[in-house]
């Protein structure tokens, strides 16, 4: 049998968007902070290159902005856009006073380094070496440890928002949600003033992809369920560099290497990125990484090839110790030899659209983070714009939270989980066999290149495999495998609708049968609503 909780704000997700949300907020209100697995387990824990903010003197707000909105392809929110670059600078003073620690420059000590990556015109990516998520994660997790009234709730897997109007009442506030307990494989229900989703993106949605195995999309499916209008999720981003090894699971060759001179090179050693476009290995993303996807295409082979080697042995391992070592581990010594690279899913732009406080569509409910649509990346996410992201909603939201909170009462008892028509299931194998088919027909039909024909082939499949997962969930107990599979499914289906949309290429989207930007008719975002919205 599950436990009933109660608590003023439930953030569901512990990376860099929960758990600075969650520090934010004052110490008078009772937070729980859920997560799948660890608290640590996230894409921020894995982030490498580090967090852009204009913090140089020769760096400005609107280069920024420019840059932000040229990754963009014409698609950001220029307010969204301003408004993050403008917090940008003080929320890195905020993680510093966490106790963040950053990588100072090595001559003069009293200044931080900062890198470059694809897309910026200026040094301005502010970092922890090449681990800058893994201490992030740490220098967060330490305090909120410590905070007596944030309560941690480790193994939870959420399964669906708790709504007014699920429950047949006028008023359709967020009013808590029903949660797998993985210890117990009971279900709990989570009864909160307000609620933030920030469980971040869906890349496990494809077979190849640099994001650890949380990354199933959960909060936009529930987000979505539950009424909430989702956009731009055509727009998945495929990182150039992920090291192409077979025993190498999603690990991500940092951008910042080709920052600091790493070159992209055929099997034969040539370099290539000049002859796609004039900023070469830094040029943004959806460039890199098609570009590598071509030519790996029209040479038939399995990988090209990301070096550094010219550069200094100790430089190398001094910035990037980290793949060092890794790579060591696989036999590729990065000082010697070039790494064998391969592009793979990596980030979610679009998402549960939000205001900029993170409201989403549903009152008392909000998204913060890679789950949410806020309008800054646009078409094409700009390296490094994401953790920014995370902290400056984080932010906004604590504040909106603190406001709203004055006027919005503890809910009333909310009903438990009812398990009474569902028997344990017989055949889990099904799970895992709709999982690999899922991942692998997303990779084939909806990936970096696609066509009308791949995404009509890919809609039939997926809706065939939405009506089976629909039988399953309503026949059985919940499980976490089957959860996953439930949103990762939904998830795919709302890419491939957004994609069939779209029909033009533009940043992230790219379709063989609509080649051109239509900057006439299409210059707006892909929004779909789901058919329980109710407008405020
Ligand atoms: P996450 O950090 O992914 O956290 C999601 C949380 O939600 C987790 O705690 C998870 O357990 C929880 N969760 C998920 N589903 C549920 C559920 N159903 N119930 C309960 N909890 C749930 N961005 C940058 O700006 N700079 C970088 O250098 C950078 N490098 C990257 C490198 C890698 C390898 C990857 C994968 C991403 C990188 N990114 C980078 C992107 C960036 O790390 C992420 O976009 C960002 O960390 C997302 O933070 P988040 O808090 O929104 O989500
Ligand atoms: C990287 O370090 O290349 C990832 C940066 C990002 O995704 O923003």
């Amino acid at each position: 049998m599950g436990i009933s909780h109660i608590h003023d704000v439930l953030i569901i997700g512990s990376g860099a968007a929960g758990l600075s949300l969650a520090l934010r907020l004052p110490e008078n209100l009772k937070i729980a902070v859920l997560s799948k697995t660890t608290l640590s387990e996230s894409n921020t824990y894995y982030a490498q290159g580090g967090i852009s903010a204009v913090l140089d003197k020769k760096d400005s707000v609107e280069s920024h902005i420019a840059d932000t909105l040229g990754a963009g392809a014409g698609l950001c929110d220029e307010e969204v856009v301003r408004m993050v670059v403008e917090h940008g600078p003080d929320n890195i003073k905020w993680l510093m006073s966490q106790g963040m620690e950053f990588t100072k420059r090595k001559k003069k000590k009293n200044k931080y380094h900062l890198t470059r990556e694809g897309g910026h015109s200026h040094r301005r990516v502010i970092h922890a070496a090449d681990a800058t998520g893994q201490v992030m994660q740490a220098t967060l997790e330490d305090h909120i440890r410590e905070m007596p009234n944030i309560d941690v709730f480790e193994n939870r897997n959420a399964i669906d928002l708790i709504t007014g109007h699920k429950l047949g009442f006028k008023d359709n506030r967020c009013l808590g949600a029903y949660v797998f307990n993985r210890d117990t494989d009971h279900v709990d229900t989570f009864r909160s003033r307000c609620v933030v989703l920030a469980t971040g993106g869906a890349s496990k949605v494809y077979l190849y992809t640099s994001n650890p195995d949380i990354a199933t999309g959960d909060g936009i499916a529930m987000g979505w369920r539950a009424g909430c209008r989702v956009a731009n999720m055509e727009f998945i981003q495929f990182h150039p560099t992920c090291l192409y090894h077979p025993h190498a699971k999603s690990f991500l060759i940092t951008e910042a290497l080709r920052g600091e001179g790493g070159k992209l090179l055929l099997p034969d050693g040539t370099r290539f990125m000049d002859k796609f476009d004039e900023r070469a290995e830094l040029a943004p993303r959806d460039i890199v990484a098609r570009a590598i996807d071509h030519e790996m295409k029209r040479l038939g082979t399995d990988c090209l090839f990301l070096d550094i080697s010219h550069k200094p042995a100790e430089f190398i391992q001094e910035r990037f110790p980290m793949i060092s070592a890794r790579c060591l581990d696989f036999g590729i010594d990065i000082t010697k030899e070039p790494i064998p690279i391969v592009p793979a899913a990596h980030y979610t732009c679009g998402g549960i659209m939000t205001d900029a406080n993170a409201r989403t569509d549903i009152p008392c409910l909000y998204a913060i983070g890679e789950i949410a649509y806020t309008g800054l990346h646009g078409a094409n996410r700009m390296a490094s714009n994401s953790l920014l992201e995370c902290l400056v909603f984080g932010e906004t939201a604590s504040e909106d939270i603190v406001e709203s909170l004055k006027s919005i009462s503890t809910p009333p008892e909310l009903p438990l989980w009812d398990e009474s028509r569902v028997t344990d299931s017989d055949e889990d194998v099904v799970v895992s066999h709709n999982w690999d088919e899922l991942r692998r027909l997303m990779w084939d039909y909806v990936g970096i290149v696609r066509s009308n024909k791949r995404l009509e082939r890919a809609r039939r499949r997926v809706n065939m495999l939405r009506q089976e997962i629909k039988e399953y969930y309503s026949s059985f107990k919940v499980h976490n495998d089957q959860l996953e599979l439930r949103n990762l499914v939904d998830v795919a289906n709302l890419i491939i609708r957004s994609a069939m949309r779209r029909r033009e290429s533009r940043g992230l989207h790219y379709n063989i049968d609509h080649p051109e930007l239509d900057d006439q008719g299409q210059r707006s975002p892909t929004i779909m609503i789901p058919d329980n919205y109710s407008p405020k």
